[in-house]
């Protein structure tokens, strides 16, 4: 999947209780530059670029190509 890095995903998945991450979206990245805003990932995982949460993270780069 590609999409524009202003395109939001639209998963139909929800954060977690009390509107906080819950991790139960991570999602592989195969390709492009996440721009992590979970709280469920290490400061590590999110470094390593390989792994998003995908409902509430974004994209810094123009191309973002996720494992769905
Ligand atoms: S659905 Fe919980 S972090 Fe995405």
């Amino acid at each position: 999947m590609t999409a524009p890095a202003s395109a939001a995903p639209t998963t139909g998945l929800r954060f977690g209780e009390g509107g906080r991450c819950c991790g139960a979206c991570l999602t592989p990245v195969l390709a492009g530059e996440p721009d992590h805003r979970d709280e469920v990932q290490t400061d590590e995982e999110r470094a390593a670029n390989n792994r998003m949460t995908i409902c509430c993270s974004r994209s810094r780069s123009a191309e973002l190509v996720l494992g769905l």
